[in-house]
Formats: C-alpha cells, sequence, structure tokens
C-alpha cells in the first residue's frame, strides 16, 4: 500500500467491488485461452454437433484427454460459454453460443478474437523490454496465430458491413465498382477484404499489396480457392511504394494507425488515385478524447494497440498513431498528405470508416 494511503481512508464496499472486478478479470484472461484451445482444438464445435455431452463424450468426439476437458467445461460454463444441466452431467451451447463460437460466416462469429489475444499476450515480454527501451515489435514478428485470428477476426465484419453499407456509403465508389473498376486494399493481410470485394464486383480487379509476405502468399491460396485469382493479384508491397494502377478506390482496412509512415501511405495512395477516386480507410471504433475511450470496446483495441499496433510504428520511428487514434489525427494525415476531403462515411459500434478525396 502507498504509504500516503491510510486503512480509513478505504471504503470498503469501493474495495470489495474493485477486488470484484480484477478477479473476474483473472477469470476472463484465463478462460481466453481456454477459449482458444476450445477454437483450436474443435471443442465447441463438436458440443454443437452433438447437442450435448458429457467430459467423456466430448474427449472421445474430439480425441483430446477426458481428464483436462473436464476441468475446460467446467471453466467455460463458469464463464457462460457453454451451458450445463446437472441432471445430466451435460453440457450445451445455445444457439447464440454456437453462432458466436462456431460459425466462422456469421457475422456474429468472435472465434478470431481468441487467436489475437493468445498471439498479442505471447509478446509481453518482448513488450516490456520495449516500454524501457521505447523500440518496437514488427507485425512479421509475432506469432502466426495473429495472422490467422486477424483474418478470423475482421472478416464477419467485413462480410456484414463492406459491400452492404461501406463501399455505398463512398462518392460513386459502388456504380464504378458495378461497371468494372480498379482497387488497391493497401496492408490487407490475408486479403479477407479483398476477396469479399472481388467476388461482390465481378466485372473489377483487385490489387492487395501488404509488406508481410507469408501474407500474401497466404491470400493468393484463398484468391485460388475462391476462384477469383483471375481479377485479384496479391502482391508484396509496402504501402509508402505500391504498383500505380490509376485504382478507383485504395483501401486501408484496419492498418493505416499501424503504420511505421502513415503519410507516407495517404500520399502514395494520392498518387496512384484515378481522377475522381476514392481512399476508404477503415479504423477501429475510438473516441475523439482519451476518455472516450473508457469502455469495454477502447479496453480491447488499446490493449491491442500497446501490444500490437503502436509497436510495430515505433519499430519502424513512426508516429505511432495506434489503434484508439483520434479521428483528428487521422485527419492531419491524410490532409498533409494532399487530399482535400476527409469525412467520416459511416461507422460501425467497432469501426470508424473515413472517405478521402482530392
Ligand atoms: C491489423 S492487420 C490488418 C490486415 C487486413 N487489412 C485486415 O483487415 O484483415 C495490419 C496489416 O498491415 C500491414 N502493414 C503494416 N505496415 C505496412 C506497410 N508499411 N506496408 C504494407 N503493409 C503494411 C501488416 O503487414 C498487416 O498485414
Amino acid at each position: 500500500m502507498s504509504t500516503s494511503v491510510q486503512p480509513t481512508d478505504i471504503n470498503e464496499d469501493k474495495m470489495n467491488a474493485f477486488l470484484g472486478k480484477v478477479v473476474g478479470d483473472f477469470g476472463a484472461s484465463l478462460s481466453s485461452s481456454l477459449a482458444y484451445l476450445g477454437q483450436k482444438l474443435g471443442l465447441y464445435k463438436a458440443i454443437a454437433d452433438a447437442g450435448s455431452v458429457t467430459p467423456a463424450e466430448l474427449a472421445q468426439q474430439t480425441n483430446t484427454n477426458e481428464r483436462y476437458v473436464k476441468e475446460w467445461l467446467i471453466n467455460q460454463a463458469a464463464g457462460g460459454y457453454v451451458d450445463y444441466d446437472a441432471a445430466t452431467g451435460k453440457y450445451s451451447l445455445a444457439p447464440e453460443q454456437t453462432v458466436a463460437l462456431t460459425d466462422e460466416n456469421s457475422p456474429f462469429f468472435v472465434g478470431g478474437g481468441f487467436y489475437v489475444i493468445k498471439a498479442m499476450t505471447q509478446a509481453v515480454e518482448r513488450i516490456e523490454s520495449h516500454f524501457r527501451d521505447g523500440g518496437g515489435m514488427l507485425w512479421g514478428e509475432h506469432h502466426p496465430d495473429l495472422f490467422v485470428g486477424t483474418e478470423r477476426f475482421f472478416r464477419p465484419g467485413y462480410v456484414a458491413h463492406l459491400i452492404n453499407t461501406w463501399i455505398p456509403s463512398l462518392t460513386g465508389v459502388e456504380e464504378k465498382l458495378k461497371a468494372g473498376g480498379k482497387v488497391a486494399d493497401v496492408g490487407c493481410g490475408h486479403g479477407a477484404s479483398t476477396i469479399i470485394m472481388a467476388q461482390a464486383y465481378p466485372n473489377s480487379e483487385f490489387w492487395g499489396f501488404d509488406n508481410h509476405a507469408a501474407s500474401i502468399e497466404h491470400s493468393r491460396a484463398k484468391a485460388a480457392n475462391a476462384g477469383v485469382e483471375d481479377r485479384v493479384h496479391f502482391e508484396t508491397a509496402t504501402a509508402q511504394e505500391f504498383p500505380d494502377n490509376q485504382y478507383d478506390l485504395v483501401a486501408f482496412f484496419d492498418c493505416l494507425h499501424d503504420m511505421g509512415d502513415p503519410a507516407g501511405a495517404c500520399k502514395r495512395a494520392a498518387e496512384v488515385l484515378a481522377p475522381g477516386g476514392s481512399v476508404l480507410i477503415v479504423e477501429p471504433m475510438a473516441g475523439n478524447t482519451v476518455e472516450e475511450n473508457f469502455n469495454i470496446i477502447g479496453r480491447t483495441f488499446s490493449g491491442a494497440s500497446t501490444l500490437c499496433c503502436t509497436s510495430n510504428s515505433l519499430a519502424l520511428d513512426g508516429p505511432a498513431l495506434g489503434a484508439v487514434a483520434t479521428e483528428e489525427s487521422i485527419r492531419k494525415i491524410v490532409l498533409g498528405a494532399g487530399f482535400k476531403e476527409f469525412r467520416r462515411a459511416t461507422e460501425t459500434p467497432f469501426n470508424r470508416v473515413f472517405e478521402a478525396r482530392k
């Protein structure tokens, strides 16, 4: 205890409430790792397929050890991720739990988040050293679960909103893409957004660029699987130097704030944009003041930002905009790169969607 705080300063109810919150966070942190295992080992899918299971049945169906599974199920039921029937000793998933934990095509799917958290927390020791030396850790230096998880985490939101809301919110872009336009998806990662757009606009041509070569290889395989490889070109390139094809749309999905040189990326976007074209910048939802981030979304994004986004930019001596960058700080970068218009075109509870035009 700090020497300036006396026992009489402590309000017992407030102390109990705070400790209760901390213990809840202890459980949540551990359960997040266990939810990762549930995803990885197919435990949730097996429960959903079976309808209801005993620990022995679940272990048998997933080829896992019953003793671990028994303990895992208690944790999951205590956290409200699975239901338990004391009369039968069986565990099951409610429809909402089934969709959120097992249906990768649903906009409610959250499974990817556990991969992201697992990979980011694996970097804690390295980030501790950078708290001391001010350095950073590059995106590509993280555990590969980060790349898999990011795609699995963001894809449901892109499926839900990108074609229905985000593209139509831009100036004349939907019409151009329907007729046949050119799109650059910069910092495309595993290419989820690129492929979703390619499937929606069969007359258009798409380029996905990322400086992480392994992600580009993965994206190429995904495009081939989706049957769109003739119109989708994935290339390893930086956001500051990607090829000029005079695009009708240049998009940055959840990546501008990560970059070492976001101003250089915006400048390049301005150079390669066809006359009348638009830049789409999707950024995590965040407040315009520090205190507007004091909620569950701000807590999550600022946490991810500390362990990953801020660190990637600092590794490159960048401005470290961070995942909770204010709209004003993004506007400054965009307008400084030569754009005349910048506006929030639309938003979701998790995303801010900006449009920039020359
Ligand atoms: C958080 S991920 C987002 C990936 C993808 N856009 C999505 O929404 O799933 C950020 C991506 O930006 C890429 N990136 C960061 N800096 C970059 C740069 N300077 N040039 C190209 N890509 C960059 C990273 O390699 C990573 O794939």
